[in-house]
């Protein structure tokens, strides 16, 4: 039995048969009916400016919520359940028109919840034509990413959500806020009072974020070419990830209270321009090399690409915190496509002993390292030093792991995909996981600096070959200060 309530609602998703709504939303929704988590009068909509039939287009929706969803989930009552719920509407989103109708659709009880899974640019008129068909007042939104591409057009699209809908019904997704080990890092933070007190410069050496994924760019190139991983990933995931680490306790766990401190942090990252812009990041391209053995092309080799592109796959930097808790802690993110493993982790590197009375030889190996995996193998470990056993050890120590891993510690629970999460919060009204304004605009112009330097000087990426972790510049970011990434992987 479920632990939690929600009130019935209507989930309206704009772009249903987009690539996000087909491979994560409805698989999420359908898990949610599965585990009882959806009121028994909720309703779920999908509306698209697709031509056809909307039989055609729910079977559509059926065959791919049968092939994201494991096998083993698809449960024939949970399905059918699932699919009595979902109807389907042809609407074009700039059209005032099919508002109507679509006002028609949603009964009088609960709030509608608009997920926009469109481009951006529409935002603004679908706020608008909800607003004209009179069902403003009683809506939740939800933007997914990107929101923009620098601070001014984020601006603009927020702006132009803002006049008509306040920001406390406007949900911003990063889904990495709805990933099980994200949310952990605020209970390993704040419900251990041992790391607290050592979570800080007195502490922590250093810090880093690694984000790696397998994948190419494949089939997404004229989005992603626009972007680049800066935007795509840095300004939102990385940040954001950064911001829990960095962040002060908030006072309660209210969304705002969270926000506000994640909103500190940004405002305290040290610009990155001048001259540091050569030594504190890098920018890389894949070329061609292999995945899992097998040869892959490079970026500027894929289908439809162009080939004189000279967006950034692969982004490291490091980046400094001005305030008392982190002044002298350098972050290392690091993050790029075609990596040799999907990986993301943080680790937290704290500082040596004040005096070291081991073998000079093993130096370099010690300090305690609290590494937390949000993919795969979600889990937490704390890296100790320990004493080798056996007689002919002497003194020899060893890093060993004192560790948790969650799908092994608590095999009978199944890890909710974050998008699970966040359509449950935004049914249950709570913005703890969405990112507020003034959060996505000092992000940016965080990013906007960067990018700016960038175009000034003309960096064009290094290139790395498909399969390895990134240009070798990559490795020099870190081994002048002394330092290396964490070599586990
Ligand atoms: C998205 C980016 O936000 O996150 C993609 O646009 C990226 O480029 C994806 O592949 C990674 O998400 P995850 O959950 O697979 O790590």
């Amino acid at each position: 039995m479920a632990l939690i309530s929600v009130e019935p609602c209507t989930l309206a998703v704009f772009g249903a048969l987009g690539d996000l709504a087909l491979r994560k939303l409805f698989p999420a929704l359908y898990q949610l009916d599965r585990a009882q988590l959806l009121h028994a009068d909720t309703r779920l909509l999908a509306l698209a400016r697709e031509a056809g039939s909307a039989e055609a287009h729910l079977h559509s929706i059926e065959t791919h919520l049968r092939r994201h969803v494991p096998a083993a989930d698809l449960e024939p009552e949970a399905l059918a359940r699932f699919l009595r719920r979902l109807s389907y509407q042809h609407l074009d989103f700039l059209e005032g028109e099919g508002y109507t109708a679509l006002a028609e659709q949603v009964p009088a009880e609960g709030p509608l919840i608009a997920y926009f899974a469109t481009a951006a640019a529409v935002y603004g008129a679908i706020c608008e034509n909800l607003d004209k068909a009179g069902l403003a007042e009683r809506t939740r939104v939800v933007l997914e990413k990107p929101i923009g591409h620098d601070l001014e057009s984020s601006r603009r699209v927020n702006d132009a959500v803002a006049r008509f809908f306040p920001e406390n019904r406007v949900y911003r997704i990063d889904h990495y806020l709805g990933k099980e080990t994200v949310q952990n890092l605020i209970a390993l933070r704040f419900a251990n009072s041992l790391f607290e007190t050592q979570w800080n410069q007195n502490s922590i050496s250093h810090v880093e974020i690694t984000v790696a994924e397998k994948v190419g760019i494949e089939g997404r190139w004229g989005y992603f070419d626009k972007a680049g991983q800066l935007r795509d990933m840095i300004q939102n995931h990385l940040l954001q990830l950064l911001c829990l680490i960095a962040m002060d306790p908030p006072s309660d766990l209210s969304a705002d209270s969270i926000r506000d401190e994640k909103v500190k942090v940004l405002k305290a990252l040290a610009p990155i321009t001048g001259e540091n812009l050569a030594t504190r990041v890098v920018r890389g391209q894949y070329i061609a090399g292999y995945s899992d053995g097998q040869p892959v092309p490079g970026y500027l080799e894929e289908d439809n690409c162009n080939a004189h592109s000279d967006t950034e796959t692969f982004v490291a930097l490091r980046a400094d915190i001005r305030n008392w808790r982190w002044s002298g802690v350098p972050f290392y993110l690091r993050t790029g496509k075609r990596m040799p493993q999907k990986l993301s982790q943080i680790v937290i590197h704290f500082k040596e002993t004040p005096h070291y009375i081991f073998a000079p030889e093993q130096r370099l190996e010690i300090g305690n390292k609290l590494v937390i995996r949000l993919q795969p193998d979600e889990g937490i470990s704390l890296r100790v030093m320990t004493k080798e056993q056996g007689l002919d050890k002497g003194m020899h120590l060893r890093s060993g792991p004192l560790q948790l891993n969650f799908s092994e510690t608590w095999r009978s629970a199944r890890i909710p995909d974050a998008y699970e999460r966040l359509l449950l919060e935004v049914m249950r009204g709570n913005q703890n996981l969405f990112v507020r304004k003034d959060e996505i605009e000092h992000a940016w112009s965080w990013c906007d600096q960067l990018i700016a330097g960038w175009q000034r000087s003309g960096d064009a990426p290094k290139p790395y070959a498909a399969g390895s972790w990134g240009p070798m510049s990559s490795i020099a970011l870190i081994t002048r200060d002394g330092r290396a990434w964490y070599g586990d992987i």
